[in-house]
């Protein structure tokens, strides 16, 4: 089996600006509730003319740039998205023409709710370990604004829209280590779907309350499956296994949930207080909860800003519509 590395990153957020105190024009919400509740100042939307394919096309061309490669050396790419416009063919059609990739390589949309990027780095890291590619493009792109009901409050407070994503490559070191994925379907697939109530994709529809509940359990589970795949080690091991994890990025879909998180690790572990809190990257605050495009944004900033370096122990960690989730241990 092959080894796989994270040689590039890039991002891309729309230019526009959706403040919580221009939200409470539109219904009856305020500034202080949204960022007590949620930890969100404000969030970007798109522009007309723009899609999760030239948002999610942006953030490519920046990754490849980043990682000093030419795009006809990308031979596969893969794209975790949920707003697809038209609903098919993939969005990764135009994203070939358009940077001048091999025509001839595959391009898929993985569609796995908020967890689409957690799901696409496994499917591309897999495909490099088993030795298909070298080189393979991962993309987390959505244009949430186009499915958000904007008469909606317990909604559209949260969402906005984005683009982010990584270049892998086959290498001798370990860089992704290992992925988790899980799914919870049954009677809570239906706490977050959309329905078609009027608009040509339908709207967001969701029970925050229950789904909050199940993200919070579900970060700390899934951040420990990744770190313990038998799941056998007792407290004290994880608690190691842990320790030596830098930072954790995970989905970006309300600042209290990652808080929540951080302190079940805290209660379950015998961490000191503070200790999970710190590993928590946040970049919500600026731009919501903008799904797929939250991981690898949140990661390309972080690098960016310098709160994560080379060689640093990262975990991934989302969840989503389905209900599904995941989780990548990644060394940088
Ligand atoms: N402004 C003011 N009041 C509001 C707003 C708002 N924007 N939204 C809801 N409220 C009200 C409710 O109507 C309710 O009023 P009531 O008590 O009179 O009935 C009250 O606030 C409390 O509502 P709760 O739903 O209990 O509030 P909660 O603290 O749970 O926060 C929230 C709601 C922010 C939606 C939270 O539940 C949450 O973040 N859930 C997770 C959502 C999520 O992450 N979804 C995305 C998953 S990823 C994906 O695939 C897209």
């Amino acid at each position: 089996m092959y080894h796989v590395s994270i040689i590039g990153t890039g991002s891309y957020v729309p230019e526009r600006v959706l403040s919580n105190h221009h939200l409470s024009k539109m219904v009856d919400t305020s500034d202080r509730w949204i960022i007590e509740r949620t930890g969100i100042r404000e969030r970007r939307i798109a522009g007309e003319e723009e899609t999760n394919t030239t948002m999610g096309m942006i953030a490519l061309q920046r990754a490849i740039q980043n990682a000093g490669i030419r795009p006809e050396e990308i031979e596969s790419l893969v794209i975790g998205t949920n707003t697809t416009e038209p609903v098919w063919p993939s969005s990764g059609g135009p994203m070939v023409e358009g940077l001048g990739l091999r025509k001839d390589i595959p391009f898929f949309d993985v569609q796995a709710g908020c967890t689409g990027f957690n799901y696409a780095l496994a499917i591309a890291e897999n495909s490099i370990k088993a030795g298909q590619y070298t080189t393979v493009a991962v993309i987390g792109t959505d244009k949430l604004s186009a499915i958000t009901n904007y008469q909606d409050r317990s909604t559209c407070v949260l969402f906005g829209d984005g683009a982010g994503a990584v270049i892998l490559r086959r290498s001798d070191q370990d860089g992704l280590i290992r992925s988790y994925l899980g799914g919870n379907a049954g009677s809570r697939n239906l706490l977050l779907l959309i329905k078609k109530n009027g608009s040509p994709n339908g709207y967001i529809s969701m029970e925050g309350r229950k789904v909050y509940i199940f993200a919070k359990r579900i970060m700390v589970e899934s951040c420990l499956r990744v770190l313990d795949p038998a799941g056998t080690a007792g407290k004290s091991e994880l608690r190691a296994l842990f320790e030596q994890v830098d930072k954790i990025i995970p989905h970006q879909a309300n600042a209290r949930i990652i808080m929540g998180a951080a302190e079940e690790f805290e209660s379950r572990l015998g961490l000191p207080d503070g200790e999970a809190k710190e590993k928590m990257i946040m970049t919500i605050e600026q731009y919501g909860n903008n799904s797929c495009a939250s991981i690898p944004l949140a990661l390309d900033l972080s690098i960016r800003e310098g709160k994560v370096k080379k060689g640093d122990l990262l975990i991934f960690v989302g969840f989503g519509a389905g209900l599904t989730y995941g989780a990548n241990l990644v060394r940088l």
